[in-house]
């Protein structure tokens, strides 16, 4: 992730966070409990929502630029969580470890999203919840041709970011039984990152 988006991150998303994506950010991960793994922190806009039933937090985060605010924010924070640097593709823990897998606004971005869900469901335990939030493809239509034309530079400006994904199919593939699916648009964002889908998937048991 380099240095301006990271720099520009928290201020680029000011204006969708304060017009329901902090809402959003905070009603996800309500049910979020024991030991927790977030993938792509990113500035850690996620951690002042923790609630009280999370016992441990680590904060994966693979770029140093994002890391800089989230290790500041890390520091105040009362579940001290541990940050690392891990790509979701590579997560250094034993298999089943975490109760909770959190992933939002991250698989846009990463360059292998199967291998990243592979890697997500083997460290939830069976059981375990992942709650995710991600921007995704128009179903069809003008929109998605205008996604696919726009991609290459957009993934320039924003770090990789693709805007062609139907990332809920490849939460299904990976083997998560998706218990809620939310269809919605990003309030105030532009057209072609407006369409997103939120909600918790599981690790059948
Ligand atoms: C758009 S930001 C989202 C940050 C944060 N999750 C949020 O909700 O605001 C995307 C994040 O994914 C991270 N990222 C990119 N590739 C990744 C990968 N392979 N594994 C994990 N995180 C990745 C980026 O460094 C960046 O912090």
């Amino acid at each position: 992730m380099g240095r301006l988006f990271a720099r520009m991150y928290d201020r680029v998303l000011q204006g969708a966070e304060d017009a329901g994506l902090r809402a959003w950010r905070a009603n996800l991960l309500g049910p979020a409990s024991g030991v927790t793994l977030e993938v792509g922190s990113g500035t850690g806009l996620n951690l002042a929502h923790y609630p009280a039933t999370v016992t441990r937090l680590v904060a994966a985060e693979p770029s140093r630029h994002m890391r800089a605010p989230l290790e500041v924010r890390a520091a105040q924070h009362r579940l001290a969580p541990e940050v690392i640097d891990a790509p979701a593709e590579s997560l250094p823990f034993e298999d089943a470890t975490f109760d909770t897998l959190v992933c939002t606004l991250v698989l846009c971005s990463v360059s292998d999203l199967d291998g990243c869900l592979n890697e997500m469901f083997r460290v939830l335990k069976p059981g375990g919840r992942l709650i995710y939030l991600e921007h995704v493809a128009h179903d069809g239509g003008w929109r998605k041709v205008f996604q696919h034309i726009l991609e290459p530079a957009w993934r320039l400006w924003a770090d990789g970011c693709r805007l062609t994904r139907s990332t809920g199919r490849h939460i299904e593939a990976a083997g998560f039984l998706i218990d809620e699916r939310i269809d919605e648009d990003m309030p105030l964002a532009p057209f072609f990152v407006r369409p997103c889908l939120r909600g918790q998937a599981f690790r059948p048991n």
